[in-house]
């Protein structure tokens, strides 16, 4: 059974989560189930990055100690992914005593190393240079935009000199620039950084010399201390990353579930911390003797009027309220569809009502629920699945992008190679829509694809119109539509999982399972996806 090891970025607790933090984690919560789905083992952490700076700073403002503070603001965090639905396995928070042992022995082991020309990894020295408090880290000058970081345009960056240990990520200029000029030859789903636009960005990263960067503070105390010299607490960064080798076990690293899933298939990040992500924490794993994650997977920024959604922008957008409104699959469905993974978007509830009515109520849900209404009043909701030529074999293969053998949308090969015995050519496109994309990741592509059948769906309805057929004639065409239905149903349970079950259930499927069947047994329900009356909307 293959193994899929997933994370999210652990989220700051200084301010309550917000729509960004729920894209990040939709998208890896779509990844596991879809894997789950596949029937492959799935380990999907998340959690919270609990120590640093703005901890204290935070906490005082509002007469709590950090530990307070921190068990308030992840428990709220807990119940914000909750409330989405999201199927994590495990929620790491970085105050922990798992934590706290697992950084301890990772510092040991790194200060215990050598670099290949005998150099140690950690070594003491001062630190001077600009600090943006917010992003915890610090800037060379000519970073900073205006004297402030490119991230926070609010905040003005600081001049800070303190005594500090430093990582030696500069021994790891000439690994680097070998590793991505070699990877650049590789295709996309081979390489450490996806999509294209995000890895492009990294010889960007690594073109400037790499500096050795600062691992430990002195004034800020909430945070673990180094060992052996307990004045230095560890850098919120280094400490924040070693989160994703403690879910799994470590320093224990002959336990069964470190080496079940180290290293993990995929690290799902925003691009604005790609740089700790690509760089920092592929040497740190180095310098501690350890693999490489397969694949980091960055993501752009949501926008709102061109500004990206934070707190620190007074703009943040809680996914909660939407979901309520509108169902969290609803939420799901836009996050994924609307950009391409990688990029920036914009965010408005114009948008996210325009493309729930036109792509859920309409174009899925409607087909839905037409065909299952006239299967019921024609036929007693009892169908059985038509023999001869599938209109979506035909459809699919007639498709000119899809034809093509080389190229991301070489489709045709790969689902005459899933269609078999367990899966008809139909579920099997389905499958492969999800599963080519999703390597990458690119949620878009996947939906795209599902969604250029479910459209020709409604085409085939219309040009049919079982309404005007006899009994035979009905049940056969009605029956293609609900095979194409189930085909759908399966992956989309990955990226509307309440949705796509409840679709399941009245087309008499079971959940979970996917069984062979020769006919529908449909049970009654609601539709789906009701439209939203834009007009009572104002
Ligand atoms: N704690 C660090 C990460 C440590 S990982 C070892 C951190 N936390 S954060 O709370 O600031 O969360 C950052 C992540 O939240 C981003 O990388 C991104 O995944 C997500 N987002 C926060 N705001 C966002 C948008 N406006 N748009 C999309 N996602 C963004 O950095």
């Amino acid at each position: 059974m293959a193994k899929f090891y997933v994370t999210t970025p652990i989220y700051y607790v200084n301010a309550p989560l917000h729509l960004g933090h729920a894209y990040a984690t939709i998208s890896c919560d779509t990844l596991a189930r879809w894997r789950r789905l596949k029937g492959d083992e799935v380990f999907f952490l998340t959690g919270t990055d609990e120590h640093g700076g703005n901890i204290e700073k935070i906490a005082s403002e509002n007469g709590k100690s950090p530990q307070e503070w921190v068990d308030e603001m992840s428990a709220r965090g807990v119940a914000f992914f909750r409330g989405l639905g999201i199927s994590n396995d495990d929620f790491i928070r970085t105050t922990e005593e798992r934590h706290r042992l697992a950084t301890e022995a990772f510092w040991k082991k790194v200060a215990g190393n050598r670099t290949e020309d005998g150099r140690e990894y950690i070594y003491k020295g001062e630190y001077e240079g600009w600090y943006c408090r917010s992003c915890e880290a610090y800037f060379v000058e000519s970073e900073l935009v205006d004297g402030r970081c490119p991230i926070h345009p609010n905040l003005r960056a600081e001049k800070i000199k303190e005594e500090t240990y430093f990582f030696r990520l500069s021994a790891f200029q000439g690994y680097f620039e070998d590793l991505f000029s070699k990877q650049k030859a590789k295709p996309a789903e081979e390489r450490l950084v996806v999509p294209d636009v995000r890895f492009n960005e990294v010889y960007g990263l690594i073109k400037d010399k790499l500096r050795d960067v600062s691992i430990t503070r002195t004034k800020i105390k909430w945070g673990f201390k180094v060992p052996g010299d307990p004045e230095h607490v560890i850098y919120v960064w280094f400490d924040a990353l070693i989160n994703y080798l403690t879910a799994i076990g470590y320093p224990d690293v002959n336990c069964e579930k470190f080496k079940r899933y180290w290293p993990a298939e995929m690290h799902v990040i925003g691009k604005e911390i790609m740089r700790f992500h690509v760089l920092l924490w592929p040497a740190m794993l180095k310098a501690a003797g350890l693999d490489l994650p397969k694949k980091v997977a960055a993501h752009g920024f949501w926008t709102i009027d061109g500004e990206k959604m934070g707190k620190s922008a007074g703009n943040a957008i809680d996914p909660r309220a939407c979901a309520k409104e509108y169902s969290c699959d609803a939420l799901r469905y836009f996050l994924l569809r609307e950009i391409p993974f990688g990029h920036d978007g914009d965010f408005s509830m114009k948008r996210l009502i325009e493309r729930y009515n036109a792509d859920l109520a309409n174009d899925f849900g409607n087909l839905a629920h037409r065909t299952m209404s006239m299967a019921h009043r024609y036929l007693n909701g009892q169908v059985r699945v038509p023999g001869g030529e599938s209109p979506w074999e035909a459809f699919i293969r007639n498709q000119e992008d899809w034809k093509k053998q080389e190229g991301d949308k070489a489709i045709i090969g790969a689902i005459e190679a899933a269609a078999g015995e367990r899966l008809s050519f139909v579920q099997a496109a389905f499958e492969c829509f999800a599963e080519r994309p999703l390597r990458v990741p690119q949620f878009q592509d996947a939906l795209n694809d599902m969604w250029r059948v479910i459209k020709h769906g409604h085409k085939y309805l219309d040009t049919q119109a079982p309404w005007n057929q006899p009994k035979e004639k009905q049940e056969e065409v009605l029956g293609h539509v609900l095979v194409l239905l189930e085909a759908a149903s399966w992956p989309l349970k990955a990226f509307m999982p309440e949705k796509a079950a409840e679709l399941r259930r009245q087309l008499g499927m079971p959940p979970d399972e996917r069984p062979q069947f020769d006919s529908f047994k449909l049970i009654a329900g609601d539709p789906l996806f009701p439209r939203i009356d834009t007009k009572k909307k104002g």
